[in-house]
């Protein structure tokens, strides 16, 4: 049987996001019980119709796709935020994408509700995959507390460990952004007491997305033509760019998000340790920070770390066989898996 899924997504026009969704889309292990945008690395006016678009390019139409929200539950927009890689605060109006706007309409359910009402509709069975900013997520959390313990899993891209190698943040010196976008939220759900698997920066850095996969992609084996044309049209340009070295030409943003969904499939792929979690909600330097550490950690080997909660441990995934992925992805995205 295949894996239930909710994907929850800051999701752009062919950036990692919408390649992790043609992977979970296509994988005949996944399927998708809808999609939950989530502003992020975008207005969530424009995710909504990459995402409407998207299925339909896909034939995919009968999935539904919820509008989740447009701002972070505290944070409020600055013109870092602006400025820095996401523009989760700049309200737009969408005049068009790149291939076109779509005339499918999203679902008329709010995503905090549809994520709350799926995972009550099939317990245990659903596994949430969260991309992006975790506000869509924590709603659903407090609205319905009873998914805690019905949700299969949560699924998330997010943070950086700092104890663990490649913990550096992306957005300021120790924060991840999707954990820096929201923060307050990332606590809730990562303090909520579901089972959760997170995949911080320290794993996804151990990614990268070369040339070479992208030839396999678009090359005329591809069973599927409208992956071909996408990665053709929107992807290859990439490549052109006199950023990406010749040598060794590679996109900047790796198999990041793809990683999530690599995991319903594959979980052997990672390797794991049992990590308690902790959020800094602390305004300035720290904001949205990361700090995870195993319990009873000695740090100088006289004394314990001063530990604020009492918190469940979680998977914290902090290595992988990246070939392993990579494959795998081709796999999926080529029709030979
Ligand atoms: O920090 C990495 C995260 O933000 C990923 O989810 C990726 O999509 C990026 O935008
Ligand atoms: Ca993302």
């Amino acid at each position: 049987m295949p894996e239930k899924i909710i994907y929850d997504t800051d999701i752009g026009w062919m950036n990692d996001d919408c390649m992790a969704a043609i992977f979970a889309l296509k994988s005949p292990s996944i399927e998708v019980l809808g999609i939950t945008p989530i502003m992020g690395n975008f207005d969530l006016d424009y995710e909504m119709v990459c995402t409407l678009r998207l299925l339909e390019l896909l034939d995919n139409e009968h999935i539904p796709v919820c509008r989740g929200f447009d701002r972070p539950l505290i944070h409020e927009r600055s013109d870092y935020a602006d400025r820095v890689w996401g523009r989760w605060a700049l309200h737009q109006t969408v005049e068009d994408i790149p291939p076109g706007m779509p005339e499918l309409k999203a679902d008329i359910r709010h995503a905090a509700n549809f994520i709350g009402e799926t995972v009550l509709a099939y317990p245990g069975e659903v596994s949430i995959v969260a991309v992006g900013p975790l506000t869509n997520v924590a709603v659903a959390v407090r609205m319905y507390p009873e998914i805690v313990d019905k949700v299969k899993e949560v699924v998330i891209m997010g943070g950086a460990i700092g104890r663990l190698p490649r913990g550096e943040g992306n957005i300021t010196p120790s924060a991840e952004f999707n954990f820096w976008v929201d923060p307050e939220s990332a606590q809730i759900v990562l303090y909520s007491g579901a089972p959760i698997t997170l995949m911080p920066l320290n794993v996804t850095r151990r990614s990268y997305f070369a040339k070479s996969l992208y030839d396999s992609i678009v090359s005329p084996e591809n069973i599927y033509p409208e992956i071909r044309e996408l990665f053709l049209e929107y992807v290859g340009p990439h490549f052109d760019d006199p950023d990406v070295d010749a040598k060794e030409p590679i996109l900047f943003y790796g198999l990041t998000d793809h990683a999530c969904v690599g995991y319903i499939i594959e979980p052997d792929v990672f390797v794991y340790k049992e990590m308690c979690v902790e959020i800094s909600v602390q305004k300035g330097l720290d904001y949205g920070t990361s700090y995870g550490y195993e319990k009873g950690t000695y740090v100088t080997g006289s004394e314990s770390l001063p530990i604020q909660n009492d918190l469940n441990p979680i998977r914290v995934a902090y290595d992988m066989d990246f070939e392993k992925l990579a494959t795998l992805y081709l796999g999926v995205m080529t029709g030979q898996l």
